[in-house]
């Protein structure tokens, strides 16, 4: 983001991931207070799993969040990892699904995690208006998955097995966690949190 000359400005999380209460209205003073001139264009934000502490947005700051960016009109960039396999209740709803106006989501994924590293295939689901630029910005960057891969994913998709295939996925790992407590629960931080996080002084 820096490189494509953007600024980069921390938001502080807590186990609930981003609390949109703490987004500015203004321009960053980089004192930790914020001036009224300006608000950021985009907010990054993994709501599934905040990396890399775990914590996944309840829907009440989901829709906190949206709210906040319909109102500064900035575009929320929604890093969807992990979401699928959340091991304990139920995935919750994309900010994109959530976002009943279609116009301030961004959301990207891929399917490293539910289907393995090896298939290299991401996606992007983004608002009609922004559709065109991102076509003109992926044609100029060139395409570096095959037609074949993109062609067999959909597939797999259209055909439901890849919602089944993840329903798997979650009961196995559920499973693994449960009869694992000593290496998983170690250090419990948050329930849902499938690695163990060590504060240090
Ligand atoms: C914050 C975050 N987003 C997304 C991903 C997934 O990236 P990829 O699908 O390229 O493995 C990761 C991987 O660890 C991650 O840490």
């Amino acid at each position: 983001m820096e490189a494509s000359g953007h600024v980069a400005i921390p938001i502080p999380v807590d186990e609930f991931g981003l609390n949109p209460a703490s987004l500015p209205a203004g321009e960053w003073a980089g004192t930790g207070t914020w001036d009224v001139a300006e608000t950021p264009d985009a907010v990054v934000v993994t709501p599934g799993h905040q990396y890399p502490l775990g914590g996944t947005m309840p829907v009440s700051r989901r829709l906190e969040l949206l709210r906040w960016a319909r109102q500064h009109r900035a575009v929320v960039i929604e890093d969807d990892y992990d979401s699928e396999l959340r091991y304990t209740g139920q995935p919750l709803p994309a900010l994109a699904a959530l976002d009943t106006d279609r116009d301030s989501v961004v959301t990207l994924g891929s399917f490293t995690k539910v289907l393995g590293n090896g298939v290299g295939v991401g996606h992007l689901v983004a608002p009609d208006d922004l559709l065109p630029r991102l076509h003109t910005l992926r044609t100029e960057l060139g395409s570096p998955v095959s037609a074949v891969a993109q062609r067999a994913i959909a597939r797999f998709m259209d055909s439901g097995h890849l919602q089944r295939h993840t329903a798997r996925m979650r009961r196995a790992i559920a499973d693994a966690a449960r009869s694992s407590p000593t290496r998983w629960r170690t250090f419990p931080v948050w329930p849902w949190c499938p690695w163990p996080v060590v504060r240090t002084p």
